[in-house]
């Protein structure tokens, strides 16, 4: 088992445990002898969870937000890259990109919605988009390093979804 593979079993290890605690609190909560709910306490309590919730989606947000790969504007000398998106390939032109120097993405489809999704080398999503008939997507993306990066498509479009495969090269 690979390391991402292990925190994967442990994070839903953990949420179908907490989950089971929940499960078995809201099956408690309705057996025995019957109470009448003390309002104040109950909204005293919805104040709180409010407040936890709204302190949990601004701590993510703060902490994901600057990982966010798009919005970036591609500078004067950004590699340009066509994408044509059509079942079950990707036309990548050119399939050859150096690293350290923006990429500018520039993608379509032919006929229905694809993800156009790059994998590091090494596993894992560096960044994926839809890509739309009818619409130019652009995505900004700058590779670190050079090696040979995994592209599959992450929306499924038809029973040879899982086919559409393909790589961009990256050298230094
Ligand atoms: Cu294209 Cu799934």
């Amino acid at each position: 088992m690979g390391p991402t593979a292990t925190i994967i079993a442990i994070v839903y290890s953990v949420a179908t445990i907490i989950g089971c605690i929940i499960a078995i609190g809201v099956w408690r909560s309705t057996r025995g002898e019957r109470k009448y709910l003390d309002q104040e306490r109950a909204a005293h309590r919805e104040n709180g969870w409010l407040a936890i919730m709204v302190a949990f989606l601004v701590t993510t947000l703060l902490l994901t937000i600057f990982l966010v790969p798009y919005g970036e504007s591609a500078k004067a000398d950004a590699q340009k890259v066509n994408v044509i998106g059509q079942q079950f390939a990707f036309q990548i032109s050119p399939a050859k990109v150096k690293a350290g120097q923006q990429v500018e993405f520039i993608m379509t489809s032919k006929d229905t919605t694809h993800g156009f999704g790059v994998e590091y080398p090494t596993g894992g999503i560096a960044f994926q988009a839809q890509i739309v008939p009818e619409h130019t997507q652009r995505v900004v993306w700058t590779f670190k390093d050079p090696g040979v990066y995994p592209i599959v498509c992450l929306e499924y479009c038809g029973v040879s979804h899982h086919a559409m495969l393909s790589k961009i090269e990256v050298t230094s």
